[in-house]
């Protein structure tokens, strides 16, 4: 039997300890996060005992309205529930919509990194452990940081500093607003023309500067399997996440021990067997349910704006959970 030594060690991050290096990515699926469906697929999740389960992108604008340190508790234990980290994914607008980076005023910017501060003060309250601001996959926040698509001429534009200031400021409110009692992640995609690895390493060092604990490196769809974490694993003092294809236990351990990431997010195959690390840790991988890469219910779903099930699935896992009345 294949031991996963690595894969199964906690990591200590300021005063959170994670019982293993498996992490849950962000993912969309389509139901409201605090519906019993919602709360259901999130119980599914951590039921497989990864060390820590990025809850999916959240628009700051929701937080103290639908969101708030109360409304949020049960999703939080339930993320605790079997040993996990509590984190979750943030992003500058309610997720589904866009906006023209190009046409927001210098004020409306501000507004957000303020939404940020005050959605990161409220999940402090509710109890998670992490917040992420989504900075990758080519969306807003993203954006800024493309030369070819920045083309303000605030702060927020001009130069490769003033494409930066906008996830700097962010990182640095939510600093202010959590202190040091909220462990900071940051989910960037180092792929493009004038904005690769190259001007990324860069970029990386002023976010752990200005207080990012985590790096979660994430590359854009059409390269995964492409773990591009290695760069940044090695150049930065701070744990980094690697995504991607990174669901062959074997690989991911060997990724570990060499050091070419401190902890592998683990997607799709966490839809497909919510039950991957469970039975990686104990030794029972040959009753992994495989993701097949299809991805016709998971991507497919969110293009057609239904609930993200899975096409390995004999059942609607969720449906069931939430007709035994779990939770
Ligand atoms: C259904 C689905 C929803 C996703 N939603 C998000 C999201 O909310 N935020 C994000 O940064 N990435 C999102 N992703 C990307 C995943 O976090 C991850 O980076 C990607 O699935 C690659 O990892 P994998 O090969 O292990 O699946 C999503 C992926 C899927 C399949």
């Amino acid at each position: 039997m294949t031991t996963y030594r690595h894969l199964f060690s906690p990591l200590r991050l300021r005063t959170v300890e994670l019982p293993n290096r498996v992490v849950v990515p962000p993912m969309v699926q389509c139901r409201p996060i605090l519906s019993a469906e919602g709360l259901a697929w999130y119980r599914r999740l951590a039921r497989g005992g990864a060390g820590m389960i990025i809850v999916e992108a959240t628009g700051v604008p929701l937080f103290g309205k639908e969101l708030t340190p109360r409304t949020l508790k049960p999703l939080v234990d339930i993320l605790h529930s079997h040993g996990g980290a509590a984190a979750i994914q943030l992003f500058p607008i309610p997720f589904g919509q866009t906006a023209d980076l190009n046409a927001l005023g210098t004020a409306d910017v501000q507004v957000m990194v303020e939404r940020f501060g005050l959605a990161a003060r409220i999940c402090l309250e509710a109890g998670f452990d992490a917040v992420e601001p989504h900075g990758a996959h080519g969306y807003l926040l993203n954006q800024f940081f493309m030369p070819d698509k920045n083309r303000r001429t605030d702060r927020y534009g001009s130069s490769a500093e003033g494409r930066q200031q906008f996830a700097l400021e962010i990182v640095r409110r939510i600093r202010e607003a959590a202190e040091d009692r909220l462990l900071v992640l940051y989910r960037h995609t180092p792929v493009g023309e004038a904005y690769g690895i190259d001007d990324s390493l860069p970029f990386a060092e002023r976010l752990v500067e200005a207080g990012v604990d985590v790096l979660d490196i994430s590359p854009a769809r059409h390269l995964v399997p492409a773990d591009r974490a290695e760069p940044f694993a090695r150049a930065l003092t701070v744990p980094v996440i690697a995504v991607g294809g990174m669901d062959d236990p074997v690989a991911a351990e060997e990724a570990l021990a060499a050091g070419r990431c401190a902890l592998v997010a683990v997607g799709r195959q966490m839809i497909a067997d919510a039950q991957w690390p469970a039975k990686v840790r104990d030794g029972r991988e040959g009753e992994i349910r495989r993701c097949v890469k299809c991805n016709a219910k998971c991507y497919g779903h969110i293009r057609e704006r239904k609930p993200v099930s899975c096409a390995v699935w004999k059942t609607d896992e969720v449906l069931a959970a939430v007709e035994d009345g779990r939770p």
